[in-house]
């Protein structure tokens, strides 16, 4: 049994474990304005708002999502952004079949009351993690510039959201300097990992092996703090390999690491600091990591929070696992379950 408070309202709801979030809105709920097209996060047409933060239904289990406010396109029709939204849509002619268009309402809602008056290149890139097949782009950007132009005041909703607050995510380590905030992206991830914070340390402190846990990446040269790697990424159309250099630093006494490093494969270059902390968890432990990271080139595309969110949180997943696996004396992994799956959802769309 799960309880979710989906639009306001309390839903006790029996379903399998690994049940995602949008199966339980539409087939147990029964809210099916919530939309399903690609089941991988790149579509964005099943996004909903948990505690107010647009999410990605079809990337978290449902049982992640108890406790918290969930809001879908149903739970807007009172919220004066969204009506001012539906009006501006209608007016710009921003949707055709409308598949998108649930998924479209709630990236949209979030970039009027997250950033007010803003120009049609943010627009676009906000909207990075939508995906319309039918209508273009042109009416949905110019009716959210509209909206956001006049960034409607009253927000029952977002007070509403307020009322429910998230857990705040503990500080990552007690003396521990913040990942540069110059970085313009930023993202706190935890993992539970089924073996005790000494035998994971083992293998967080050793870069070698770190690499081996990393679907994709390949330590080449370790001396001091220096280590030279790459780093292969398939993400949507873009398959890259980023070979760069980074700074490692390790405090054996707060069991944590962190690493800042840079870079580029032709017109893609990467930048970005992670820094991780082991804590236990009973038993087991509880792996906290913070990432900071710029992107440029075509690859930048992906650089919005909202879609990496989910992202990140298949990588750290494939990690996390084949850091288990490791400690057991198992082979890892290698080929990581969601990039592959991401490039062949992109490349069958492609040739469609
Ligand atoms: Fe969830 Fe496409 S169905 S992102
Ligand atoms: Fe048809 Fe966007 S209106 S997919």
């Amino acid at each position: 049994m799960i309880t979710l408070h989906v639009n306001g309202a309390r839903r006790e709801v029996s379903a399998p474990a690994r049940t995602h979030l949008a199966d339980v809105i539409r087939e147990h709920c029964g809210l099916t304005g919530t939309h399903l097209g690609c089941e991988q996060g790149v579509c964005g047409a099943c996004t909903v708002l948990v505690n107010g933060a647009p999410t990605r239904s079809c990337l978290i289990y449902a049982h992640e999502a108890a406790g918290m406010e969930v809001t879908t396109i149903e739970g807007l029709d009172e919220d004066p952004v969204a009506e001012a939204l539906r009006a501006a849509f209608n007016r710009h002619h921003a949707l055709q079949c409308g598949y998108c268009t649930p998924g479209m309402m709630m990236t949209a809602r979030d970039i009027v009351i997250r950033l007010g008056a803003v120009d049609e290149t943010r627009i676009r890139d906000e909207l990075a993690g939508n995906l319309c097949r039918c209508t273009g782009y042109r009416g949905i950007v110019r009716a959210i510039a509209e909206v956001a132009a006049t960034r409607p005041a009253a927000l029952p909703l977002a007070r509403r959201e307020a009322a429910i607050p998230a857990p705040p995510p503990p500080p990552l380590a007690v003396n521990a300097p913040p990942v540069d905030a110059a970085l313009p992206n930023h993202l706190e991830h935890r993992e539970t990992l089924a073996i005790p914070p000494d035998v994971a340390w083992l293998i967080l402190s050793d870069p070698a092996r770190i690499a081996d846990c990393v679907p994709g990446m390949r330590l080449i040269r370790h001396e001091g703090t220096l280590v030279e790697g790459e780093m292969a990424v398939s993400l949507g159309p873009f398959a890259v390999r980023f070979a760069g250099l980074g700074t490692l630093t390790l405090d054996q006494a707060a069991r944590m690491g962190r690493l800042r490093g840079q870079g580029r494969d032709g017109a893609n270059g990467a930048e970005g600091e992670v820094q991780w902390r082991l804590e236990p968890d009973g038993e087991a432990s509880r792996l906290l990591l913070e990432l900071g990271w710029r992107l440029t080139g075509p690859l930048a595309q992906f650089s919005r929070p909202a879609l990496l969110r989910g992202v990140v949180a298949a990588m750290a997943a494939d990690f996390a696992r084949n850091l288990e696996r490791q400690a057991r004396g198992e082979a890892v992994v290698a080929k990581a379950s969601f990039w592959g799956l991401l490039l062949g959802w992109w490349r069958a769309l492609i040739r469609r």
